[in-house]
């Protein structure tokens, strides 16, 4: 089976190309990094037209890459949800053109799920699993008992952890896109200068906070010299920020792992998804975490982490072969919480 995933819902113009015997034959992410910078965040209404402007060729050389025909395909699975609308609708009304002109299937993928699935793409993990999805708008701890599966154990009452590494980033002085760069000044820095503090650590549920520790984060260069922060005290504040996220993300796992045991039993997996999940040191706190938590631990590789089409593909794949197509009238959502995808 081949599956063309599109993916449009922030920043990213993506087309991928994949096999279902998991061979991504090709995977084209066109990021709008320079035309959002001078704005420091990304804009909705440039993300949609960057969209509409690149989508066709990126396709293209999807396809080209991939050595295939659109009459070679077995569906087109598109992101279809949540995200930015206009740039949702561009990547919907273009995969739908194409299922209809080559009288293919149709796949309305929620792009959490998306993240959710693709460390089965990169790994062999059977359900159910615990999942952290962490990415710039959603941060959520789930129990994944199959396709389309999902219950909800917890979410951030306020910012999700992506957020609060962007918003961290702009107050450090660090340029869009601020997650990833935050990861290498941090890298640089000293992380126990800075006693910044743990919203909702130890806590007997599974819920996260991040909007405390944003604040803590303004207040701290609030007490530097006022100016630009020198590279010492960016680089110490930018880790200090970081092991505080990452001890949170890793505490409260630690009461999803507890609860998870009790509905599902011993020896599963801890499964990380999302563009947080690309950061080392988060990766590297989740496995100390699991070692000793007698869990399993699984990210997928770093670039298939942040938004991709070929996760997209991966969902679609996943869903056509249950028969889970849908019809050429389904909506755009800019809201699609995973959980309600079992009603
Ligand atoms: O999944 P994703 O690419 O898009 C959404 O679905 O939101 O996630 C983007 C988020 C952004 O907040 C970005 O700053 C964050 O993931 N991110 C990172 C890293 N790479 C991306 N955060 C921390 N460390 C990273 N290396
Ligand atoms: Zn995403």
């Amino acid at each position: 089976m081949l599956v063309l995933g599109i993916e449009t819902s922030c920043d990213e113009t993506a087309a991928a190309v994949l096999s279902s015997d998991k061979c991504i034959l090709s995977n084209i992410v066109l990021s709008q990094i320079e035309e959002h910078q001078p704005y420091g965040g990304v804009v909705p209404e440039i993300a949609a037209r960057s969209h509409l402007d690149h989508i066709d060729r990126i396709i293209k050389e999807a396809m080209s890459e991939a050595g295939v025909t659109f009459s070679q395909l077995d569906g087109i699975a598109v992101t279809s949800g949540p995200g930015l609308i206009g740039g949702v609708l561009v990547g919907v009304m273009s995969a739908k053109a194409i299922a209809m002109a080559h009288n293919l299937p149709f796949i309305a993928v929620n792009h959490l799920e998306g993240h959710a699935l693709t460390a089965r793409l990169s790994e062999k993990i059977s359900f159910p699993y615990l999942l952290l999805l962490v990415s710039g708008g959603h941060c959520q701890l789930l129990a994944v008992e199959g396709i389309g599966k999902y219950s909800l154990y917890g979410k951030t009452r306020d910012d999700a952890v992506g957020e609060a590494f962007d918003k961290s980033a702009k107050m450090l002085g660090i340029p869009y896109p601020g997650g990833p760069n935050l990861e290498i000044e941090a890298a640089k820095g000293n992380p126990d200068r800075f006693p910044l503090p743990r919203p909702m650590f130890g806590k007997p549920h599974c819920d996260f906070s991040f909007s405390g520790l944003k604040t803590a984060v303004r207040v701290s260069v609030e007490k530097l010299p006022d100016g630009p922060l020198n590279v010492a005290d960016r680089a110490d504040l930018a880790a200090s920020f970081q092991h505080a996220a990452a001890d949170v993300l890793a505490d409260r796992c630690k009461q999803a792992i507890t609860r998870f045991k009790q509905d599902y039993g011993e020896n599963r997996t801890l499964v990380v998804g999302g563009g947080v999940a690309s950061n080392k040191h988060i990766r590297a706190t989740l496995t100390n975490l699991c070692e000793t938590q007698g869990m399993k631990f699984a990210a997928p590789p770093i670039h298939l982490c942040t938004d991709n089409a070929a996760m997209i593909a991966w969902a679609g794949l996943e869903r056509l072969k249950l028969g889970l197509t849908d019809s050429l009238d389904t909506a755009a959502r800019p809201r699609w919480p995973l959980e309600s995808l079992k009603e």
